[in-house]
């Protein structure tokens, strides 16, 4: 992290110096059962989140990076309560969220909003754009006279001016104008943290910076804090204060972002980096880094779910799961589930021929 990131973070305002946690996931689980046979049982699960903790502080940028399909949308979606989960908690700003006498839904998602990378289906293609910002307060009670002002407000501070944009519908907006109204939706109900799931990943490199800038700007003006998944680890890099790294269903590493980048300690976040795109000829990769896909999350390898493609894998890996030590910790612990870390081997870089 950044000095500043850190100092920041260490003086979160008003809450006593030392960063406090907006959301606290504790050993989140979701399986999916799949179905077959004549009687439609269940016959195997998808392992889609399998005991996942992590804290996100408040105000900060948490990135989420990893492999498709290694459960960065199952994970949004639970702490959404878009998708039930089937074993561990959540607590938002010290609340317990989906239990009897905890937060109610509704007070949640009006304290975290999502976006999605889909921006036109997450549209509703027969409303102007203005009606569709002023929804949400609209539900939530608000006139509709006030919920109007509040839509052109919002769509103002997300770049579309409002005389010209307001009365335009989804199909007459580009991905980038799209993805500015889905955030002004996400802004409306006020929100004090946002869940952003590839957000800003169909968008064309120069609308993507425009929409980076503006997120970065919207953090600070809506004292926001975020969670931004991506694939792209140059924009996770950009915008994260801290980065977890997902691995078929688990946390293999957590922990500043510039430590992550610099040292990562996981062999999965080293050739995970080194996998990314370079024009320069002498850095250009010529053996892929992180070959062949990751293991079937119905049956993954027991113990280390990594060690069929690492190159330091050992009987041990085999045998236990390596855990990821202390994670509800402070903001510049980073922390790392491998076996051979812990033992000192000392890797931290993928091997020239790559991991298999
Ligand atoms: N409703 C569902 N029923 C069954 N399996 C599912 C369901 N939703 C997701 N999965 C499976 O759960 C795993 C995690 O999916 P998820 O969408 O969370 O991955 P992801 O990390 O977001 O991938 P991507 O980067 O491609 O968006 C995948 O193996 C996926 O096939
Ligand atoms: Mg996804």
């Amino acid at each position: 992290m950044s000095t500043q990131a850190q100092a920041r973070l260490e003086q979160a305002p008003d809450r006593g110096g030392r960063a406090q946690p907006m959301l606290i996931a504790s050993h989140l689980k979701r399986y999916f059962p799949i179905r077959g046979g004549v009687l439609n049982r269940t016959v195997a699960e998808v392992k889609a989140v399998d005991d996942i903790s992590f804290t996100v502080l408040k105000g900060e940028t948490l990135g989420v990076v990893g492999e498709s399909g290694c459960g960065k949308s199952t994970l949004a979606r639970l702490l959404m309560h878009l998708l039930p989960r089937d074993s561990g908690d959540i607590i938002f700003d010290g609340d317990a969220v989906g239990q009897l006498h905890g937060l109610p839904l509704r007070d949640l998602r009006r304290n975290m909003q999502m976006v999605f990378q889909d921006s036109y289906s997450s549209l509703n293609p027969r409303l102007p754009i203005e009606q569709s910002v002023a929804y949400a307060p609209r539900v939530h009670g608000m006139g509709r006279a006030q919920a109007k002002r509040t839509a052109r407000e919002l769509l103002q501070r997300v770049g579309l001016r409002p005389e010209l944009f307001a009365g335009r519908y989804p199909h007459e907006l580009s991905g980038g104008q799209k993805q500015r109204v889905n955030i002004a939706r996400a802004l409306a109900l006020n929100p004090r943290m946002l869940i952003l799931d590839e957000a800003v990943s169909a968008l064309d490199k120069s609308v993507e910076a425009q929409v980076l800038n503006l997120l970065g700007t919207l953090k600070r003006e809506f004292e926001l804090t975020y969670m931004f998944i991506s694939h792209d680890l140059h924009v996770v890099q950009y915008i994260s204060d801290r980065v977890m790294v997902m691995y078929l269903g688990q946390v293999v590493e957590l922990g500043p972002v510039d430590a992550i980048y610099a040292h990562p300690r996981h062999p999965y976040t080293a050739a995970l980096l080194d996998c990314r795109l370079t024009v320069d000829p002498a850095t250009r990769i010529e053996t892929p880094p992180l070959v062949g896909d990751p293991p079937n999350p119905i049956n993954p390898p027991s113990g280390c779910r990594f060690r069929t493609r690492c190159p330091h894998a050992e009987r041990i890996c085999e045998e236990r799961m390596p855990l990821l030590g202390e994670w509800n910790n402070r903001p510049e612990s980073h922390l790392v589930a491998c076996h051979m870390v812990h033992a000192g081997s000392g890797h931290s870089k993928a091997p020239p021929g790559g991991l298999h």
